[in-house]
This record gives C-alpha cells, sequence and structure tokens, in this order.
C-alpha cells in the first residue's frame, strides 16, 4: 500500500541521445524512443523528433501505411500536415495542435506535408495498447491549438495536452494507460514541479535549452528517463522547452513489427495476412 503522506522525488535513470535516421519516403528525423538505446519506456514505444527548414528532409513525407495494436501521437510545433485514412478522413495538423490517433484494429493511412518550405518541427509518440484494446475501433482526436489549456507558473507556461496539471484537465479524453503529456517553457532558472501518480513510467525530453532534475542536466536533444515517484521538479538553466510524458506500464509481451504492434508472433503473422487479403 502507498501511504497517501509519503512523497518521494523523480530522479533520472538514463539519458538517451536521438539516433538520425529516416522513416516514411524520406522524412530524416531523430529516433529517440524505439532504437537501440531504449527500444522502449512501456506503455511508450515510439518517440521521433522531426525538425527540419530545408524542404528536402521532409517533403515525402509518409505516404500510405498501416497501423494496428496501438495509439500514434502527433504534436506540431510548427508547420503543416495533411492526414488522411482509407475510411475517408482526413485533417490538418496546424502549429500547436495534436492528434490523437487510436490505431486499434486497423487503419491505413497518410501523413503528407502540406507546405513546400519553411519549418517543420514536431513530435510523434507511440502509445501502447493492452491485449484487451488492441482490436478495439479506429478512433481520431483532432485537437485544436485553441482547445489545448495554457497554465502559467512562476516563470513559465504549461500547455496540458492529456492528463491533470493545475487543477485543470488536457482535452485528449483518457485512454487506457491514463497519459499526462505537458509541453513546458521556463524562462532562465524558473522551476516546474508537478504531483504525479507514482507508478506511471515518465520521461523528459529537452527540445530547447537546458534543464536539471537533481544534480543531473539535460541538454537539449537528450532524453531523461525518470525513476517512479510522486513528485517532480525540474530547473531551466536559461530559458528551456521541454515535453513531460508519462502513462501507466502495461507489463504485457510486446511483438512488433513495423507499424504493427501485438503481443504474439501469431498476431503480427495475422495483422500481415488482414492487410494481403484487404481485410485490414
Ligand atoms: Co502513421
Amino acid at each position: 500500500m502507498i501511504d497517501s503522506t509519503t512523497t518521494s522525488a523523480r530522479h533520472i535513470l538514463t539519458k538517451v541521445r536521438g539516433m538520425e535516421t529516416s522513416d516514411g519516403a524520406g522524412v530524416r528525423l531523430k529516433r529517440v524512443i524505439g532504437q537501440p538505446r531504449l527500444p522502449d519506456l512501456d506503455p511508450f514505444l515510439m518517440l521521433d523528433e522531426f525538425r527540419s527548414d530545408n524542404a528536402a528532409d521532409y517533403i515525402a513525407g509518409f505516404p500510405e501505411h498501416p497501423h494496428r495494436g496501438f495509439e500514434t501521437v502527433t504534436y506540431m510545433l510548427a508547420g503543416r500536415m495533411r492526414h488522411r485514412d482509407n475510411k475517408g478522413n482526413s485533417g490538418l495538423l496546424a502549429p500547436g495542435s495534436v492528434q490523437w490517433m487510436t490505431a486499434g484494429s486497423g487503419i491505413q493511412h497518410s501523413e503528407m506535408p502540406e507546405q513546400e518550405d519553411g519549418l517543420m518541427w514536431g513530435f510523434q509518440l507511440w502509445v501502447n495498447l493492452s491485449a484487451k484494446n488492441k482490436m478495439t475501433t479506429p478512433r481520431y482526436q483532432d485537437i485544436a491549438p485553441e482547445r489545448i489549456p495554457e497554465v502559467d507558473i512562476d516563470g513559465g507556461r504549461v500547455r496540458l495536452l492529456a492528463g491533470r496539471f493545475g487543477g485543470m484537465e488536457g482535452p485528449v479524453q483518457a485512454t487506457e494507460t491514463d497519459p499526462i503529456f505537458l509541453d513546458i517553457s521556463l524562462d532562465a532558472s524558473a522551476t516546474f514541479t508537478a504531483d504525479l501518480p507514482e507508478g506511471h513510467n515518465a520521461f523528459a525530453y529537452a527540445y530547447g535549452g537546458e534543464l536539471s532534475i537533481g544534480d543531473q542536466t539535460v541538454e537539449r536533444g537528450e532524453l531523461a528517463v525518470l525513476s517512479h515517484g510522486t513528485t517532480l521538479s525540474v530547473r531551466a538553466n536559461g530559458a528551456t522547452r521541454f515535453i513531460f510524458v508519462a502513462g501507466r506500464p502495461l507489463g504485457e509481451p510486446v511483438a512488433r513489427y513495423g507499424p504493427i504492434v501485438m503481443n504474439t508472433k501469431a498476431e503480427l503473422q495475422q495483422a500481415f495476412e488482414d492487410l494481403r487479403s484487404g481485410s485490414f
């Protein structure tokens, strides 16, 4: 049992830098989760940061591809991306917006830049689903920037995409992992603190400037994997921007191949069979 009067501060377990790679039809990006040094962080299967003002790095986009068994979360900082799927859904991801897509039993979609020059910057996060929800009905939550609450804190600002912070609730409707997704901007030497569910796995990824947690610093482009605990305190070393993401771990076996993530090899084979036969 957890004594509700006990608090414990989260500290850094390990730090990981993104690995340069390309995906889709040749989009250059940094893979932070989902690479050899950090294959996953239950329930998170992947985190990519894409950031370029050179159109050649992103113009080819992500033509039609399938997903099954998990959720994809796209958070745009700059630029525009058009999303279309095989069921006739379409949406424009604009700067500051988030799309939380529950692929569930399967969708086939494309994600293509809707610009020919300028900065394209954002994140894609994959969140796993448990065995009982892998084949759930696909669902989209396309959330416009103005629907995302911004909470002012001393020396900074928190955009609340998912979960609770500062007495408010983010617009993403809770999925089974009770995710928390915050985008935090801090002025030099400001501090961010939060109360958190003790057992959620969590990370902080610095995408502008540098921060400290305990006696360790996290540089721009580094992801800090955090220990369990009920509180988090982050100090800004100069102006800094970072995302903080947490979720309840599923603790299930993971069988993955490209954009399909199931529990067993047999389920993976079934998924590719469904793709071939057109019943996806
Ligand atoms: Co996709």
